[in-house]
């Protein structure tokens, strides 16, 4: 008998070597220890031995039981740690390497909303060509919004703009407050801090009190650039424009230039890239012409370099104000301005950066 049980647990851990699977090592068990087992069938067969056989068979089998049931547990614990450990080394992230946290985070991990992503470019871009990125106020003062930009109380160009004006507390105050209506307002204050030669860029939120569609929407995004120093010319401009948007697209777009009206600037120009959603067919973003009016641009006007303390017999300079929503929407191929500002996680997580 005892040889029995002997040989019935070296053929148990045989087939315990082969166990792939807790379902596996579940079914060895039950067939070893079930009542209809071969350790049972044993016992049984002992209510014809003698009382001391009946003992000594007895403990061993119960021995064997344990063991079995032991090495059964042990082989589960093995195989669970087996598949947890590959399941580790499959999701294994490597925090030093982007594709690796984008391709096994299990996490919901936020991303950069596209304005944000483009303007982070547009910044890097421009920091490697010297320049500084300044921020300025949303609320401003008609001074910095108009004046100082050569753009006097009776000058027509005010009512270009649809600004959101702040209630006054006197009627008669001058230097009224208002939402800004463009980032221009920080060639000013971005002059006065400094002495020439220097170049800087401005992103931000403007807002203007007009009707939204595929294209316009009450609070949008520009950037704003500014180079002063001696000798500055149109070609100056140019080359700084060109080398943007060949940076931004990566690709050869189609541009223009023509001749633009903006007070702060002498000569302005508006430069349109070929719309990239219809490919200058005409579409809703376009508006049926196949360009956009991308960066209006100039060379800033000396009533604006005065006002920000620059001296105009020595220094001149080129200005531009770069439509962020649009450029974003030539990016990406987004149809409607209105996206941007949605809110809309479904929009968002599209532009995840990592
Ligand atoms: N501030 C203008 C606007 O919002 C855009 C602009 C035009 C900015 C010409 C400039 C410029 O700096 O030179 O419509």
């Amino acid at each position: 008998m005892i040889e029995k049980l002997d040989e019935l647990f070296k053929k148990f851990k045989k087939e315990l070597d082969t166990v792939a699977s807790n379902a596996d090592a579940l079914n060895l068990k039950a067939q070893y220890l079930g009542k209809k087992g071969p350790i049972s069938n044993i016992l049984r067969s002992l209510k014809d031995a003698t009382a001391s056989e009946r003992k000594v068979v007895g403990a061993s089998a119960n021995e064997l039981k344990v063991s079995i049931q032991d090495l059964i547990n042990d082989k589960i614990n093995s195989i669970e740690m087996d598949l947890m450990n590959k399941k580790l080394e499959s999701q294994r992230i490597d925090i030093s390497d982007r594709q690796s946290i984008r391709a096994n985070s299990m996490l919901y991990s936020g991303g950069f909303h596209p304005i944000n992503l483009v303007q982070n470019e547009i910044e890097d871009i421009f920091l490697s060509m010297g320049f500084e990125v300044l921020d300025g106020p949303h609320i401003e003062d008609e001074y910095h919004n108009f004046e100082a930009l050569n753009i006097p109380a009776d000058h027509p160009a005010r009512d270009m703009q649809d600004t959101f004006w702040f209630e006054p507390p006197d009627p008669e105050a001058s230097n009224r407050h208002l939402l800004r209506c463009h980032t221009s307002t920080i060639q000013v204050r971005g002059m006065k801090d400094r002495k020439p030669p220097f170049r800087f860029i401005a992103p931000g939120k403007v807002f203007r009190c007009e009707r939204t569609d595929a294209s316009h929407e009450s609070a949008f995004h520009q950037l704003e650039g500014m180079l002063v120093g001696e000798n500055i010319s149109v070609a100056n401009l140019i080359y700084f424009m060109k080398t943007l948007l060949s940076e931004i697209f990566k690709k050869e777009v189609q541009v223009r230039l023509r001749p633009g009206f903006f007070p702060f600037v002498e000569p302005g120009f508006e430069l349109d890239i070929q719309c990239l959603i219809c490919k200058g067919k005409g579409c809703s973003v376009c508006k049926k012409v196949g360009w956009v009016e991308l960066l209006p641009c100039g060379m800033v006007h000396p009533n604006v370099l005065k006002a920000g303390g620059i001296d105009t017999s020595k220094y001149n300079g080129f200005a531009f104000g770069l439509g962020l929503d649009r450029l974003v929407m030539m990016r990406y191929g987004i149809d409607d301005i209105r996206l941007i500002h949605s809110g809309d996680l479904r929009f968002i997580s599209q532009f995840k950066s990592y």
